[in-house]
């Protein structure tokens, strides 16, 4: 059990008795569970036959994947909670990966000026990152995130079995933010994760705690979550870019390049010594697929790392470590160096 901005986070084998006994306490109007395909077919049934209570909450299935994160879809599910006459004391389970998470928790926190939600994590990405902290948010104009809100869910149940039946591809997808999580703030963690071969729940939870301990400090952003952007700035722009060209590649895979990409910009820039910065990028290199970048893009990309929210006035503004374990927030990055550190990734696959 964790404790977080005024909820919980519950983990382990036990969190359906958590819910079961949240749910109780708390008297809703009534309960609309949000998943995809995937997770109405591999986790809705675990959570009805252990929860009861669930037994007559209204089902929205959306499409998997990160397009669902659209306007036009929150619109959908706004009508939809309207024709079930949902009101002000319902409550919105998201129950899915970090696509449900930020989708359910944003139209949750606008829908009649904000209703609770509950987040029960099914990905390794929603469970160490997404689902946890409060941001939640769509895709608008081809740039990810752009509208949302900083909205604490009322609980978050985690339910590690859940992941028996996730894919190997997302598996590696979330478990790039347990490394950056370690490359952040935990040179143990980093040093455990080193010769892991497959992923480990254990450096999983390690990682909710450390990111529960960063957005407690800072919920809006403003210094020390800032933390959390680290390999983020650059990947967010591949990811954007990559997507809007037709090119598949998940969030994660996007923040493995990143990583290298500010890794080897924290070298440039004095903040890491050599061996550190070859020791990161030789450890996620050999853990992660590196995904080709077309240079024809890189363009596309730096000009995306412009229009990335966490700037100021049109500086580019990264994370980046100061050592293993420690970061630099706010390091202002020229275009220039944005472009070497993606023909430096490049250089790695040639
Ligand atoms: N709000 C935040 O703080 C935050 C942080 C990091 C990432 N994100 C967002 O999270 C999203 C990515 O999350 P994701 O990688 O979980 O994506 P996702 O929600 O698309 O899930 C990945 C895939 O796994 C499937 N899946 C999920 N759980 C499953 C299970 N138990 N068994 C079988 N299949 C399962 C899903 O259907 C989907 O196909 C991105 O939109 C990203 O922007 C948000």
């Amino acid at each position: 059990m964790i404790r977080s901005l005024g909820y919980t986070i519950y983990t382990g084998k036990t969190v359906f008795k958590d819910l079961n006994s949240f749910l109780k306490k708390q008297n809703y109007s009534g309960y609309f569970i949000l998943c995809d395909e995937n997770t109405l077919k591999h986790c809705l049934p675990t959570l009805i036959t252990q929860c009861k209570e669930l037994k007559n909450a209204e089902i929205f299935e959306i499409e998997s994947g990160e397009s669902s994160k659209s306007l036009q879809l929150c619109s959908q599910l706004w009508e939809a909670l309207l024709s079930y006459n949902a009101d002000k004391n319902a409550l919105i389970i998201n129950l899915g990966g970090g696509v449900i998470s930020d989708l359910g928790g944003f139209i949750a926190s606008v829908y009649k000026r904000g209703i609770d939600f509950i987040n029960i994590p099914t990905s390794v990405l929603a469970m160490a990152d997404a689902s946890v902290g409060g941001k939640t948010g769509i895709d608008f104009a081809g740039l990810k995130n752009t509208i949302g809100t900083i909205t604490q869910p009322k609980g978050v149940f985690v339910y590690p079995p859940f992941l028996e039946t996730l894919p190997a591809r997302h598996i590696a997808n979330g478990m790039a933010e347990v490394y950056k999580m370690a490359l952040i703030s935990d040179k143990v963690l980093w040093k455990k994760l080193k010769p892991e071969k497959n992923f480990n729940q254990a450096s999983v939870i390690k990682s909710i705690e450390h990111k529960n301990n960063i957005v407690k400090k800072d919920p809006y952003d403003k210094g020390v979550r800032k933390s959390l952007n680290f390999g983020h700035t650059i990947g967010h722009a591949i990811e954007s870019v990559l997507l809007a060209s037709g090119i598949d590649v998940l969030h994660g895979e996007a923040v493995v390049i990143g990583m290298i990409c500010e890794a080897k910009l924290s070298f440039d820039k004095k903040l890491i010594s050599k061996a550190e910065c070859s020791e990161i990028i030789q450890i996620l290199s050999q853990k992660f697929p590196l995904v080709p970048l077309p240079a024809l893009l890189f363009g596309e990309i730096i000009k995306a790392t412009i229009n990335d929210k966490k700037n100021n006035k049109l500086q580019i503004r990264c994370t980046l470590l100061n050592r293993i374990g420690k970061y630099k927030i706010d390091v202002t990055v020229s275009p220039d160096q944005i472009l070497d550190s993606l023909e430096y990734y490049n250089s790695l696959n040639a």
